[in-house]
């Protein structure tokens, strides 16, 4: 019975593969047996639009003030008064633990540590080509800088640091987690959990004002 279906199989197979050599045109690209597979049916995301007259095909340009699902804006201005905001309303709503820590390293080792060095020192490889490298995690500034404003930095950069805004909003926060941890404090200094400000409620507080 098995030895049957196996020949079966064989013999299919083997007409199909066959029957794409009877082709007479070599540069015939041969028979299509599942065009769903290369030929994409991505038209939902293009609608005709007409420009100057003609009829082009555009990507869907979502209608104005919204969002998109699943997306939060970030409410905070790349601006000196931004800052300040984030630094007072943001908090880590991501709850400390040695498996976010852990996290939070190996997302600066890929990201952070060739200029901020691997204990935070800001003794990187590439710190070290930099006309001022980055101030030490330790440094009386940095160890009582807000939460809030390190995920400002890390979002839009500061400086001769890039935005790192490519991270997702969680990756961020796990960073600061580590960022703590090489300041040398522990969970309960290091972020009010307590308080699980997220980003929502952060940006309501910001709409008051
Ligand atoms: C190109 C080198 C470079 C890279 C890469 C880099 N930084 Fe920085 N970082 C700096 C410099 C320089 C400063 C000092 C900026 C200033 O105050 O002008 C800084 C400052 C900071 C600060 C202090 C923020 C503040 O508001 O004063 C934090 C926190 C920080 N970086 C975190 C990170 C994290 C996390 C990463 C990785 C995701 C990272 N940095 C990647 C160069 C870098």
């Amino acid at each position: 019975m098995r030895m049957k279906k196996i020949n079966l199989l064989g013999i299919v197979s083997g007409t199909i593969i066959l029957s794409a050599c009877t082709k007479k045109d070599i540069n015939s690209p041969g028979f299509e047996y599942m065009p769903d597979m290369y030929r994409p049916y991505g038209l939902e995301y293009y609608h005709a639009i007409t420009v100057d007259g003609d009829t082009i095909w555009g990507a869907l340009v979502p209608p104005a003030n919204t969002i998109a699902r699943g997306y939060k804006p970030y409410p905070y201005p790349n601006t000196a008064e931004g800052y300040e905001m984030a630094g007072q309303n943001l908090k880590n709503p991501i709850p400390y633990s040695e498996e976010v820590v852990k996290e939070g390293e190996v997302l600066y080792t890929k990201y952070c540590i060739h200029c901020h060095g691997a204990t935070g020192q800001g003794d990187g490889k590439v710190a070290a080509k930099l006309p001022g490298p980055p101030p030490p995690y330790t440094s009386a500034n940095i160890l009582n800088l807000p939460e809030g404003k390190m995920f400002h930095t890390i979002t839009y950069g500061k400086g001769l640091m890039g935005s790192h805004n490519f991270l997702s909003v969680e990756e961020r926060w796990k960073l600061i987690h580590y960022i703590h941890k090489l300041q040398g404090k522990n969970s309960t200094t290091a972020s009010d959990t307590t308080a699980n400000k997220n980003l929502e409620t952060a940006s309501a507080t910001s709409n008051k004002k």
